[in-house]
């Protein structure tokens, strides 16, 4: 439990690095799931796509639309919490078209209530974190594995194992420090690769199964807590199984109501003046 409620921000984010803090993150996508992770005092709070695979059943980030993230961005930012709250763009919103990336980073702060975004992607992206940092918003990259470019990818595998691919990595992690990105996630690299960035880097590289030397971690909620047991990357750590204790309790609700057993007496209001049915029944 973190008591400190002085807001994060941005530069504050950033000067962590310079004190030699790590920085610790974690996806949200709802109201009592932030109020959770802001509760235990996390730094940032990012309003992921994988809300797509782990909260509404999509295969992959794909489907996720502009609409469903202002939906999820709305509900975490309702919760004010003292993190900084990040709004992922999705799919389509930002590769198209500088203009559409504006409107669409836009969106997820005037409408969501998000300070910052997240995109994926190198070379090709540097030129929109130009533009939205220009228009003030401040913009986190990712590299290495990107989920949105699962297809190329080939999978959702490990990325830059290869030292051309990890010196173009490093090469692009520059590139967006330079277009003013204020942080960058780093997943699925080897720990060389994600420790040499970070060494690189002024600004944070907050690493995803990308070992222990990056300058913060984040993980996805549901995988933390148990709550997504369909598949369980081995970059994650079970704090909890509460996807157990909930089909244990739901369980026990569906006997009980079938055993009589709910709801009880203190479950139950009585109106005494109604006494016996029979008598105002009729
Ligand atoms: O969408 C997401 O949750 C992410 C994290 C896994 C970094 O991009």
């Amino acid at each position: 439990m973190n008591n400190d409620r002085r807001p994060m921000t941005v530069p504050e984010l950033v000067a962590k690095k310079a004190r030699g803090e790590r920085v610790v993150m974690v996806t949200a996508y709802d109201y009592p799931s932030a109020l959770y992770a802001d509760q235990a005092g996390v730094d940032a709070i990012l309003v992921g796509d994988t809300l797509g695979m782990v909260t509404l059943g999509y295969p992959t980030t794909l489907p996720v639309t502009m609409e469903e993230m202002l939906h999820h961005v709305r509900a975490v930012a309702r919760t004010q919490p003292r993190a900084l709250v990040i709004g992922d763009m999705p799919f389509l919103s930002y590769q198209v078209s500088g203009d559409e990336a504006v409107r669409n980073a836009g969106r997820l702060l005037k409408e969501g209530g998000a300070q910052a975004v997240k995109l994926e992607g190198g070379a090709p992206v540097v030129a929109t974190v130009e533009r939205l940092v220009a228009a003030g918003m401040p913009v986190m990259g990712h590299l290495g594995l990107m989920p949105q470019s699962v297809h190329a990818h080939g999978g959702f595998r490990v990325q830059a194992k290869e030292p051309a691919a990890a010196r173009r990595l490093l090469e692009e992690a520059r590139m967006l420090e330079s277009a003013g990105a204020f942080a960058l996630v780093l997943e699925l690299v080897p720990d060389e690769v994600s420790a040499a960035v970070s060494r690189a880097l002024r600004i944070p590289a907050i690493g995803i199964g990308a070992g222990p030397r990056c300058d913060g971690q984040i993980q996805v909620l549901h995988d933390l807590l148990g709550l997504f047991d369909w598949f369980v990357p081995r970059h994650t750590r079970r704090y909890a199984d509460l996807g157990s204790a909930a089909r244990e309790a739901l369980a026990r609700y569906v006997e009980e109501v079938r055993g009589g057993l709910f709801p009880a007496e203190e479950n139950t209001v009585h109106q005494a003046e109604l006494g016996d049915p029979e008598t105002w029944m009729k």
